[in-house]
């Protein structure tokens, strides 16, 4: 039986990965890594492709990163899917993405139960077409029973719609008297995100360059760490997790104060 970095070891087996593996420190493996990923219909058009390549390809892309996150022991992988903007791109992309989803959860079942992995919709789900959301309340019951990683796909998800939807569940605590407006705090606010219970991302990752956080955890961001990449997400695989990671672990974390505080996970 392999133990779990040598089966790590395996997984980056060949001559450019293992390198970077090595120099992992395994013992400040963030928690919680947040992808967002984009350029996928960059990846196509550059290619000559139809965008719907694209976001094929970009399928691809996050089963390897879910694959690689459950081996690197990380406890939650957040992916941004489709934001609450994202109902304005063209009809039949929209179809497209929706029609996507729905194939890709069925598709992958076989790989979530094999890797334990736990799942969990951030955003406004019961908005989707209703093809879409029987197959995603179908594959929650297939996934209920599992204990593992999380997988936290944001779909249909807007920050600030999270953070309107939060205030109004507050809002109806005091309203009804189970609250009073000065009790309110962060851990309060924070229970009624879509993120509950799931820790902050240290690490947010977005790809094709982009330099903005287009609505995304705006609440559980305020201390990430952003990686960067112009790679398009249907090209970022392994690899550049462990890029990702190794800049992450290269990164001073001071939250306000003036000494750095250790990225070992809490
Ligand atoms: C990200 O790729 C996927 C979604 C937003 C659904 P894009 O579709 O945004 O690709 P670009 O940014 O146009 O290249
Ligand atoms: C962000 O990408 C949303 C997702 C990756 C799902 P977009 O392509 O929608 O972001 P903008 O429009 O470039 O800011
Ligand atoms: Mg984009």
């Amino acid at each position: 039986m392999l133990s779990d970095f040598d089966a790590l070891k395996e997984h980056f087996a060949d001559s450019s990965g293992l390198h970077s593996l090595d120099a992992l420190d395994m013992t400040r493996i963030p928690r919680h890594i947040s992808c967002i990923m984009d350029g996928n219909g960059r990846w196509a058009e550059a290619r000559g492709l139809m965008r719907a390549e694209g976001h094929k390809q970009g399928i691809v892309a996050l089963r390897e990163i879910i694959t690689t996150a459950v081996r690197l022991g990380i406890d939650v992988l957040s992916a941004y899917a489709f934001s609450t903007e994202n109902w304005n791109r063209p009809q039949h992309e929209v179809n497209l993405l929706m029609h996507l989803f729905a194939k890709t959860f069925i598709d992958e079942l076989p790989l979530l139960k094999r890797e334990n992995v736990q799942v969990r919709f951030l955003g406004d789900i019961g908005a989707l077409p209703k093809k879409t959301r029987d197959v995603f309340e179908m594959g929650l019951a297939e996934c209920r029973q599992h204990t593992g990683m999380v997988l936290a796909l944001a779909v249909n998800y807007g920050g600030r719609a999270e953070l309107v939807r939060a205030v109004q569940d507050l809002a109806q605590l005091v309203q009804s008297g189970d609250m009073r407006p000065e009790d309110i705090s962060e851990a309060h606010l924070a229970e009624h995100l879509y993120t509950a219970n799931l820790p902050d991302p240290e690490l947010v990752i977005r790809t094709s360059g982009e330099m903005r956080v287009s609505n995304y955890l705006l609440y559980q961001i305020a201390y990430s760490e952003f990686y960067i990449t112009d790679t398009y997400w249907p090209d970022f695989d392994r690899w550049e997790l462990l890029e990702a990671i190794y800049a992450y672990q290269q990164r001073q974390r001071r939250f306000g104060g003036l000494v750095s505080v250790s990225n070992t996970p809490a």
